[in-house]
């Protein structure tokens, strides 16, 4: 008998939607949060780029500060992304603006346990995150340590990228690591998500979907996008 990955999918525990700002009219941003939000989803992912670490310079603290009123209404997290070199001299300031989720990338810093430490101190939850082309052994160091794991499925920088295909078996080798060790940290993809391929990646294992121009971008409005997401997380 062959899978029916719809039922499959409606077994797993329940799966999140990250919508990504990165992809929003930044003249409209919070109507445009706000609208994804009310649709369906779940957390709004914020990416943050410092022209260095990944080619691109995207916002910083001030956007994360200015959208958490609108996060305490609907009761969404801030899931912020830190695609910054040494994201160490900058935690202060995105856990001050109000940061809940706070994810750095193994490649980023020669100390990485001891940024997810000082996340944790502050009070944020730690996530860590790899670029498609690291290892996934470098994460084992700090995976008991984090409350979430980024998989990369684009190299970093830009949205409206395609997903690199190769995620999929990364993302699998994840969740066997987690689940191996009895761990429950969240497992959020990103980069190149859409409605089409959601089901294979929500079969592999994720739990938490990034998604920007999938959401935010084109013409259809972004409550049929958020809509068309809703459809495969909950396997109808
Ligand atoms: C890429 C960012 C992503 C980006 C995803 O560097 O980390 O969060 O917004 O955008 P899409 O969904 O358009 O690939
Ligand atoms: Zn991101």
């Amino acid at each position: 008998m062959s899978p029916n990955p719809k039922s499959e999918i409606r077994n797993q525990k329940s799966v999140l939607l990250a919508p990504s700002i990165l992809a929003a009219d930044f003249a409209r941003l919070e109507e445009q949060a706000e609208q994804a939000l009310q649709a369906g989803g779940d957390w709004l992912h914020i990416d943050i780029m410092d022209g260095h670490f990944v080619p691109n310079i995207s916002m910083g603290p001030l956007v994360v500060r200015a959208l958490r009123p609108l996060a305490d209404k609907t009761g969404a997290l801030l899931d912020v992304h830190l695609m910054i070199t040494e994201p160490e001299r900058f935690l202060d300031d995105f856990c001050n603006a109000g940061a809940d989720r706070l994810t750095v990338h193994v490649e980023s810093t020669n100390h990485l346990h001891r940024v997810v430490e000082s996340v944790k101190q502050r009070g944020v939850r730690a996530g860590v995150t790899l670029n498609p082309g690291t290892p996934v052994e470098s994460l084992l160091p700090v995976l008991a340590d984090v409350d979430l794991v980024l998989v990369m499925s684009v190299n970093p920088g830009f949205g409206g990228q395609s997903y690199i295909p190769a995620s999929t078996g990364r993302i699998r080798e994840i969740r066997q690591l987690l689940d191996a060790a009895g761990l429950d940290a969240w497992l959020e993809v990103d980069g190149g998500v859409e409605p089409e391929n959601a089901a294979e990646i929500i079969l592999a294992g994720v739990n938490v979907l990034v998604a920007g121009s999938s959401i935010f971008g084109g013409s259809a409005p972004i409550a049929e996008n958020v809509a068309a997401f809703r459809a495969v997380m909950e396997g109808q």
